[in-house]
């Protein structure tokens, strides 16, 4: 499974990319906002960075195709690496079917659905991205939109990868990997997570603890 970063924050993208983890980034408006940055310089900031997929999204109405279009093809011209965030609308989906025939990768966002999915996919996407933490909010199980996407994009031989997207802990990490997405991408906080365990900072305390009394054994001997 490749690993994303959901952040616009440009020292959570370098950290993550030297502890090699980084397989993209996925950015929103909301993610940008909290930066305060100019999003094209940022996501081209991102892109030198990663050298992989990031994704960036429109802010286009999402009832105009062309306006989607143009904007797409606007922000594709940034950097190779650039992926365009589609929303997950009817005009959303004629937009994914012209800038997929330009050649532009298309993620399409605020999935919620096995149905919107099959249909962005069929527009042309290259991603689509499933919130499964905003419907397990909403006391519906995520995981299992994961689970039937992965399942139908395998039964019609789907070019298309699931993006597990709205991870919020490290266990929803690891179902999205047994579920089989291709992507997840995950705020900097579920990777520190990820890297925390009790028994493993007791292991390190008792073998360094023994180490220090084995050294001063020795410079008694
Ligand atoms: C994905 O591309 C989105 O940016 C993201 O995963 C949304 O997550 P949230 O529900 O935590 O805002």
């Amino acid at each position: 499974m490749q690993i994303f970063l959901d952040t616009a924050n440009l020292e959570e993208i370098k950290t993550a990319h030297s502890w090699g983890i980084l397989d993209g980034v996925t950015t929103n408006p909301s993610l940008v906002f909290k930066e305060k940055a100019d999003f094209r310089q940022r996501v081209i900031d991102i892109c030198n960075i990663v050298g992989g997929p990031v994704s960036a999204e429109v802010t286009a109405p999402e009832n105009d195709t062309a306006a989607m279009v143009k904007q797409g093809r606007e922000i594709a011209k940034w950097h190779e690496h650039v992926v365009v965030k589609i929303p997950c609308f009817p005009a959303g989906l004629g937009a994914i079917k012209q800038l997929a025939q330009d050649g532009i990768r298309v993620n399409t966002t605020l999935i919620f659905t096995p149905s919107q999915a099959l249909l962005a996919a069929k527009a042309g996407a290259a991603y689509v991205s499933p919130f499964l933490g905003r419907l397990d909010d909403i006391q519906h199980v995520g995981m299992a939109l994961v689970r039937d996407l992965v399942t139908i994009f395998e039964n019609y031989e789907l070019e298309c990868q699931v993006l597990a997207a709205s991870l919020r802990n490290p266990l929803h990490v690891v179902d999205a990997a047994l579920a089989g997405a291709d992507v997840a991408t995950l705020p900097f906080a579920v990777v520190q997570q990820i890297m925390k365990h009790p028994l493993t900072d007791i292991g390190q305390v008792r073998f360094m603890a023994d180490w220090k009394k084995l050294e001063q054994e020795l410079g008694k001997a």
